[in-house]
């Protein structure tokens, strides 16, 4: 799995783009896994705690800033910690089992929500600073 688009989007706010490159690895971890038929679900907890801690992070930097368009953003990370949640069967008490695909699916709604959301914010951070 190829995830240098995520990796190579540069915010330029240290805390964000180190956090990328977190969920870059794991998510690629992850696929690796998959292709080995190895456990997943420690892995996946362990995706899921990376992309909870960067928005985490990209929520406090929104509020510092007053950024207009936070509501926005928070809705983009909702449709992707659901939509991850809803591949992994993360609320569902059964053994998870991912097809390669699955984990590409997710890899593309990170990048999608990264290229839309995190773009805007960064633009953002151009005029005021
Ligand atoms: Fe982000
Ligand atoms: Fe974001």
């Amino acid at each position: 799995m190829d995830v240098r688009k995520l990796v190579i989007f540069i915010t330029n706010i240290k805390e964000i783009d180190n956090a990328h490159l977190d969920i870059a690895v794991s998510l690629k971890n992850l696929y690796n896994l998959v292709s080995s038929g190895s456990d997943l679900d420690e892995q996946i907890t362990v995706v899921r705690n990376c992309i909870l801690k960067h928005f985490s992070i990209e929520d406090k930097s929104m509020a510092l800033i007053n950024y207009p368009y936070i509501e926005e953003h928070r809705q983009g990370h909702k449709l992707v910690l659901n939509t991850i949640d809803n591949i992994t069967n993360y609320n569902e008490p059964i053994i998870t089992i991912l097809k390669e695909s699955d984990v590409i699916a997710i890899y593309e709604v990170v990048l999608i929500h990264t290229e839309y959301h995190d773009n805007k914010f960064l633009e953002f951070t151009k005029i005021i600073y």
